[in-house]
């Protein structure tokens, strides 16, 4: 695998869920992959979460890391061509990268959706840069349209705890003070339609999924009605996708806090476990009582988060043979 940003990278999706139960049994079988091997992990944005386990996933494999983060002791990066670059941007990302790529065997990149240009956002005009100039494989750690590694935590979550073969997935919207990406609720939608589930996606009007992510899924307007036999639950908040209407691209429709995931809705669910891919303003996107019931699932999302960047490496290094 030289570039993993789709579930449609990993092939079959079923001997890849095998492969991260096999993981999760031995974390630490394939140590020998990765020796004197290097992973560079790039962080153009914030991160919890996929610092720290993708880290974990690369000493797994016996790896050594880097982690850098752009903005935080590197000089500051232009990204454009043709820039006179007479302001604050000291050095090109077309140096940068593969100064950087000289110094790894893999390279994990998180950059966020900039809101600047709908255009530059979906066609991942900063990782395809990566992609292109490093001449090194390249993992999405969320991109400006997809975080596959979260999605496929999620899948192995969902696979780990459902009682049904089947399950009903839903995905809702959910408040939020700021304008935030689609990445999230992209490849969720995505990894569900590629999944063995019954999968529904609940917004406001204007907040429709791109279609290459939402694909066929069944789209329902009304919260209550998604939620009616769920079994899982998964709140993401997002910003305007721009599908119908470019010009609201990156915007915040709504606010209405009706919402907000509650015991309310949780009632008409199948006793659904709650999922959310953190981290989570309480009381916007969830209630206290819903993210701290038993039926709550956010840390062991988060927990196989390392699993999911262990089988995503792991397969990168057995591709550099
Ligand atoms: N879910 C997730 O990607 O968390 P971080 O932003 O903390 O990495």
């Amino acid at each position: 695998m030289k570039v993993f940003r789709s579930v449609k990278d990993l092939g079959d999706l079923n001997l890849a869920l095998q492969e991260a139960m096999e993981i999760k049994a031995d974390r630490f079988k394939y140590q020998e992959l990765g020796k004197n091997k290097t992973a560079l992990l790039i962080f153009f944005n914030n991160s919890l979460r996929t610092r720290l386990s993708t880290q974990k996933a690369a000493m797994n494999l016996g790896m050594n890391v880097i982690v850098l983060d752009i903005n935080q002791g590197a000089w500051k990066l232009e990204t454009e061509r043709g820039v006179v670059m007479d302001g604050d941007k000291s050095e090109h990302l077309l140096e940068a990268i593969p100064v950087m790529a000289s110094y790894c065997d893999l390279i994990g990149v998180r950059s966020f959706a900039r809101f600047e240009s709908r255009e530059d956002d979906y066609n991942e005009k900063i990782l395809e840069q990566f992609i292109q100039y490093s001449g090194k494989p390249v993992f999405f750690m969320e991109s400006a349209t997809v975080h596959p590694l979260q999605s496929f935590a999620d899948l192995i979550t969902i696979e780990e705890y459902k009682e049904s073969k089947r399950p009903k997935v839903v995905l809702t919207w959910a408040p939020h003070p700021k304008a935030l990406p689609q990445a999230v609720p992209n490849s969720f939608a995505e990894w569900m339609n590629a999944a063995d589930v019954d999968f529904v996606i609940t917004h406001p009007e204007g907040y429709e999924l791109d279609p290459q992510f939402a694909g066929d899924a069944k789209v329902e307007y009304d919260q209550m009605k998604a939620f009616e036999g769920a079994d899982f639950v998964y709140a993401k908040n997002w910003s305007c996708p721009g599908v119908t209407r470019p010009e609201d691209y990156g915007k915040v429709l709504s606010q209405d806090m009706s919402w907000t995931v509650s015991e309310r809705q949780m009632a008409v669910t199948n006793n659904a476990h709650f999922m959310h891919c953190l981290p989570v303003r309480r009381n916007m996107i969830v209630t206290d009582d819903v993210i701290e019931s038993p039926r709550s699932l956010v840390i062991p999302e988060a927990a196989n988060r390392e699993i999911s960047a262990t089988v995503v490496l792991k397969r990168m290094l057995e591709a550099l043979k």
